[in-house]
């Protein structure tokens, strides 16, 4: 099987690290890559939201399967364009991608379709938004409606911060077009974990949880970011609350997508909040998350390949279960100086293959660079991604660290509290 990776961040470097061990997969090209992916096969300089010139690419090189990493490639359409040109793809079209795309949307689905999740009303007018906070209580939820890269939500103490957050979004055009619209919704206390199923527009095949840190500092300090690190399994994910996470929320989103002409194909990943009264749903996104896929393909026994290949082709009825290494897995997110706001570039970075060579250790590029001078440099605000596992929690974090200990990066930062909840 030929396969074209479309991404280039570290969720992409492990899935193609994960794809590379299959016996069935005989090349591996990502577009547009990282020095990473470079290690497993071709990369080629194509963006991952040019849908045209990727499909172009993989009729020409007789691509056999496409996995879609990230959201902006499939809001663009790719799988549209993949399907016109009959090669399989493993990600959601335009229409299903709008779970992601559009948190509007996604809640007004929820409605619909009976899906747990936070009482909400949407509002294009910053005068109506504001009223509407005069009778609610603090902490307010307030979201941007599209896309922002995981910095479009605001939770505010006071009103004066809900106030200057949706005056930021409506009226400042902090996010672009994404704060045409704001959602408002109701604060959701309790714990939250990542989950994934693999869907084939029809049927929905459980992965396994994981647990982020969105957080740019320890102790859950400072700016939302896309994600510090991951460790998986999440204890608070027990298997009563995946089946019933199953049973009220991936299920029937599945069966309503359907139902509404939007059949979802690809991994959907449900971002949850524990709640006494069960798991409720934050929001969807229509991805494998980064940095918890990273932890995912560590734990993963199985063959990827054919599963991806299965769910493309609506035949995941079929599959083989899919088994799991019981050993935790942790990823420690190195990121460069100044993320999430301004990350420096450019700083060079030494030590990744002494950190590989610990025992257990397997580091993920995110966002680098190779010169012509040959030096790694950062050229991201994610950079690299230390994973380990261990045969338990803490043997992973200390894995990891002990490879973060190896990379000599004066430009980078990285948490050191990886996992605290779960070791605590
Ligand atoms: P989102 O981009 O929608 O996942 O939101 C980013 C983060 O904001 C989530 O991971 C939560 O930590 C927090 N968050 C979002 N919505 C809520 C809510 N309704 N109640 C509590 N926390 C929330
Ligand atoms: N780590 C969360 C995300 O990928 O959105």
């Amino acid at each position: 099987m030929k396969i074209l990776i479309v991404g280039s961040g570290g969720r992409e470097h492990a899935l193609g690290w994960k794809l590379k061990q299959s016996p069935l997969v005989t090349e591996i090209i990502a577009a547009p890559g990282n020095p990473g992916l470079a290690e497993l096969g071709r990369c080629v300089a194509i963006k991952a939201d040019d849908a045209r010139e990727l499909a172009a690419f993989a009729l020409r090189e007789q691509i056999e399967l496409v996995v879609i990493g990230p959201e902006a490639a499939a809001a663009a359409g790719l799988a549209d364009a993949l399907r016109q040109v009959g090669i399989p793809c493993f990600g959601p079209t335009k229409a299903a991608a709008e779970l992601e795309a559009s948190k509007a949307f996604m809640k007004e689905f929820c409605v619909r379709h009976g899906v747990p999740t936070a009482e909400y009303k949407v509002f294009d007018d910053a005068i109506r938004a504001k009223a509407y906070l005069g009778d609610r209580e603090p902490p307010f939820v307030i979201k941007a409606d599209g896309l922002a890269a995981g910095k479009g939500v605001v939770i505010a103490e006071t009103r004066r911060e809900a106030d200057a957050a949706i005056d930021e979004i409506l009226f400042l055009r902090k996010f672009g077009t994404a704060g045409q619209r704001i959602v408002i919704e109701d604060f959701l206390p309790g714990e939250e974990a990542s989950f994934f199923a693999l869907c084939d527009g029809e049927t929905a095949v459980p992965l396994v949880a994981a647990q982020d840190h969105k957080r740019a500092y320890d102790q859950d300090k400072g700016p939302n970011t896309g994600g510090m690190g991951a460790y998986s399994p999440a204890p608070i994910f027990t298997d009563a609350v995946r089946d019933q996470t199953m049973e009220q929320i991936i299920l029937p989103t599945l069966r309503g997508m359907k139902a509404e002409g939007r059949p979802f194909v690809g991994v959907l990943f449900a971002g949850l909040m524990i709640t006494p009264a069960g798991p409720k749903l934050i929001e969807f996104n229509v991805r494998f998350g980064d940095p918890e896929c990273q932890t995912l393909m560590r734990r993963m026994k199985s063959d990827l390949a054919p599963v991806l290949l299965l769910a493309a082709q609506g035949q995941l009825a079929g599959a083989p279960k899919i088994v799991w290494d019981e050993q935790p897995a942790v990823t420690v997110v190195y990121a460069a100086q100044g993320y999430p706001d301004e990350p420096l570039k450019g700083s060079v970075i030494r030590g990744v293959g002494q950190a590989n060579d610990v025992p257990n250790v397997v580091v993920f590029h995110a966002g680098t660079r190779v010169d012509s001078d040959g030096l790694l440099r950062a050229d991201g605000g994610r950079v690299l991604n230390v994973t380990a596992t261990g045969p338990t929690l803490l043997d992973a974090v200390n894995s990891a660290y002990e490879g973060v200990s190896r990379i000599d990066w004066p430009g980078g930062f990285c948490r050191r509290d990886i996992a605290w909840r779960a070791l605590s």
